[in-house]
């Protein structure tokens, strides 16, 4: 591996579907098309970045792998570089990489348009964190800091892979809300303090867009930590859909459903965080598929999931019902806030810590 590839890395807010062909034209990228497209795993992904990263003049280096997504791996590493006019030297971070198969396949034009996508969240995640700093610091240390993305190019010895993108956040030590389990009422505490969070973000016109929970974590300090809020978009850049993005299980209708031609808004958050809660309480996402057509499918037929109460005998009804609110497709009849869903939640921390027994004093988490 040598050099570094210096890129524009402005980070305009538009889909990328679009305006890919004009990027392609302009890319100094070299595009590869010597082996059969294949698809790389998790552990390959993260062995050659390992690899390629190796190098003393590297600013970051790989050294375990965290977990994996539907885009890409995050691996825990350290890394010395200048961000937010802070020195880190030698510092514990985490680094995403996105599959191989999505920016070193065989189309020149779908590389593009994911490197393109990739470094507009990693630039966005760092413009979230910034925004919401300067108008509620304490909110914001709830938000995972993103530091930059690189590029590394040309990579020899990987036919295809002729380089390597990344972006470098902040290491969570501790568990992403989908590996702990949580009594109901600590659940709620959660719930709240994501409430406030996306509060201010949606004051500023901040949507996440991706709240489910694998992007929700608990350092070993108890500290609840938002991430990926890279997919948000500030909500005046929204229009109608060009991509699905989002994930199939936690999604909006209106986000992801492709004859759902409106331009989505706030609202989508607030029916992430209700199928987030329904799948913290049940274990299960509210509908069974999680291929992203299936899904979409399947919620069209069915107009509503089985209410919380069917599930979990022990939740009160009126939360299953708060939650049938909050996961309403038509979202005129949803929440309109997040602070109303807060409150009916806030609401029920008395009651369900009553119906399971709880002490008072564990019904508020924060
Ligand atoms: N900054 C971080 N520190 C520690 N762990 C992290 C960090 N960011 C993400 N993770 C963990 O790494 C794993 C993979 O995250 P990633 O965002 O790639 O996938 P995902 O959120 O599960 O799904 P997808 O990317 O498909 O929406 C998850 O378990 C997540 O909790
Ligand atoms: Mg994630």
């Amino acid at each position: 591996m040598t050099g570094q590839l210096k890129l524009d890395n402005e980070p305009d807010i538009h889909e990328v579907s679009h305006d890919a062909e004009t990027d392609i034209k302009t890319a100094q990228f070299p595009v590869v098309l010597d082996t059969a497209p294949r698809i790389f795993s998790p552990t390959e992904t993260f062995s050659i970045a390992q690899d390629v990263l190796s190098d003393e003049d590297t600013p970051v280096r790989l050294e375990r792998l965290i977990g994996h997504g539907g885009n890409g791996i995050v691996a825990a590493g350290r890394g010395t570089f200048t961000a937010g006019g802070r020195a880190y030297k030698d510092e514990s971070v985490a680094v995403k990489v996105p599959y191989f198969h999505l920016t070193a396949s065989d189309d020149p034009l779908l590389n593009m348009a994911n490197m393109r996508r990739f470094s507009n969240e990693v630039h966005l995640s760092i413009q979230v964190k910034e925004d919401l700093r300067r108008v509620d610091p304490g909110l914001a240390t709830h938000i995972v800091e993103t530091f930059r993305d690189g590029f590394y190019g040309p990579v020899h010895g990987y036919a295809r892979v002729p380089w390597l993108v990344f972006g470098v956040m902040e290491l969570i030590e501790g568990k992403n809300l989908k590996s702990v389990t949580l009594s109901p009422v600590e659940v709620l505490g959660y719930a709240v303090s994501i409430c406030n969070v996306l509060e201010v973000a949606h004051k500023y016109g901040i949507c996440h867009r991706d709240i489910k929970p694998t992007n929700l974590m608990i350092s070993d300090d108890g500290l609840l930590k938002i991430a990926d809020f890279g997919l948000a978009r500030r909500v005046e850049y929204f229009g109608p859909k060009k991509v699905a993005l989002g994930s199939p299980g936690f999604a909006a209708p209106e986000q992801i459903d492709p004859d759902a031609d409106v331009k989505i808004d706030t609202r989508v958050d607030i029916y992430s965080l209700g199928a987030t809660l329904y799948y913290l309480f049940t274990g299960t996402i509210p509908y069974t598929k999680e291929d992203m057509g299936a899904f979409v499918f399947e919620r069209r037929s069915l107009p509503t999931p089985t209410p919380l109460a069917a599930r979990c005998p022990d939740i009160p009804e009126r939360l299953s019902k708060v939650l049938e609110k909050s996961m309403c497709h038509d979202r005129t009849r949803r929440y309109q806030t997040i602070n109303q869903f807060r409150d009916d939640l806030v609401a029920m921390i008395p009651q369900l810590g009553m119906a399971i027994g709880a002490k008072p004093s564990e019904y508020y988490l924060g």
